[in-house]
């Protein structure tokens, strides 16, 4: 859920303060990517160095970069890179200032410019977060949309206890990726996605194959787990790296792939094949490397199980959607497809549009259901790879 997701950090100056290294470690660790700003007083509690290592981006504490150049920093680009800003630890001194709307430092001026959610983990002693006047910038705060992550009871740096200690890093980390799961529009669903080429073994070195990158089928993977599915990709041999948070099955052949997606189909409720099937195999395999002997050769060659045909059959609740890579006659080639294999939807790539197809970063798709047709222009697999989310999301 945080994979990728772009996490401003404001610290205070709090003793917490040293907590905020911990929150970075946090949201690195899950593959947030996170820019630090610092109000001047936390630089007392904590360094810059140390969250610009952790970060692995320069801390931003003042306006003016270079009082010589001119050179400053934009509050406004920051406060727009944001998918989400957590100020934390949050004394009452700056919620007091947040609620105020007051924007005399940096950190103060891109809360302002955020359009994202901000997020406050207030961090005090227990009478200062008792105050009436505490309580009511928290509750300003909270009109305006502010997420207050409520601090914990316990002992106080003052020596006393009561409430007022910052939520625990890992907590706070929990809290934004709950946020986002929340969010997440294929939550609770299961899918399941095929990629790549099959290869179909004629001796120990030689295969039947095909171009098939396997560049789509992991662009969908990606897009459905970032949307808060449960992601299985079961793929050919590719050379690609495994998305953040998918379950990788490799396979060789189609036969492999038929029963690699059988042993996942009774819990998932949605199957993409777009997959690269071979339609044929050959009869034998010869464990022994076959030998040049004549001048012609032929192999014997026996249909690949359809998989689509044979899982549509078993399909209970699941949403089950094919590719189609066609040349000529492309739209009656893919109806024709869609009702021989019982299909929700087919996906359509023409082999004639620029830019589709095998290899390339960008494809050109025609969705096709029973009763409607889907025309998109040609994209990056990854907004491909949107669309047909959008229309899953919409099946469900
Ligand atoms: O039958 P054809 O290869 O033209 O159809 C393409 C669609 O069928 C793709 O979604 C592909 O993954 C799937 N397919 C299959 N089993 C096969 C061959 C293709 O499920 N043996």
């Amino acid at each position: 859920m945080l994979k990728g997701k772009n996490v401003l950090l404001a610290i205070t100056g709090s003793i917490a303060a040293y907590k905020s290294a911990y929150i970075v470690r946090e949201f690195i660790k899950k593959g947030a990517n996170i820019k630090v700003v610092m109000s001047e007083s936390s630089t007392d509690f904590i360094t810059p160095i140390t969250l610009s290592t952790l970060s692995k981006n320069p801390v931003i504490k003042d306006f003016v970069k270079d009082k010589n150049s001119g050179e400053w920093n934009n509050h406004v680009d920051l406060g727009i890179w944001a998918d989400v800003m957590l100020v934390a630890p949050a004394t009452a001194h700056t919620i007091s200032k947040l609620s105020n709307g007051e924007a005399d430092s940096f950190m103060l001026a891109t809360y302002l410019s955020a359009r994202c959610p901000v997020f406050v983990a207030p961090a005090m002693d227990l009478d200062m977060y008792k105050h009436a006047s505490t309580k009511k910038n928290l509750l300003i705060l909270k009109e305006n949309g502010v997420s207050i992550i409520e601090p914990d009871s316990g002992e106080l740096a003052s020596g006393l206890e009561g409430k007022g200690r910052l939520k625990e890093p890992e907590d706070i980390v929990n809290h934004i990726y709950d946020y986002f799961l929340d969010k997440a529009t294929l939550k609770k669903n299961k899918i399941i996605i095929t990629a790549g080429p099959t290869h179909e073994m004629i001796d120990p070195v030689r295969y039947i194959g095909n171009n098939s990158s396997g560049k789509m089928g992991f662009a969908l993977a990606e897009e459905a787990q970032k949307r808060g599915a449960e992601v299985v990709l079961i793929t050919g041999p590719v050379g690609l790296e495994t998305p953040y948070g998918v379950k990788r099955i490799d396979i060789i052949s189609a036969e492999d792939m038929l029963k690699a997606i059988k042993k996942e189909y009774s819990q998932a409720n949605v199957l993409v094949m777009s997959a690269a099937v071979a339609d044929y195999q050959p009869i034998t395999f010869s464990d022994k490397k076959l030998k040049k002997k004549n001048e012609e050769m032929s192999i014997e060659l026996k249909k690949t199980p359809d998989i689509l045909r044979t899982l549509a059959k078993l399909k209970k609740k699941q949403l089950v959607i094919g590719f189609a890579l066609e040349t000529n006659d492309e739209k009656n080639n893919a109806y024709q497809k869609m009702k021989n294999k019982n299909l929700d939807a087919i996906v359509l790539n023409s082999l004639n549009d620029k830019g589709a197809g095998f290899g390339y970063d960008t494809n050109k798709i025609t969705l096709l259901t029973p009763n409607k047709e889907l025309e998109f222009d040609l994209k990056s697999k990854m907004d491909v790879a949107a669309d047909i989310m959008n229309f899953i999301e919409e099946c469900i």
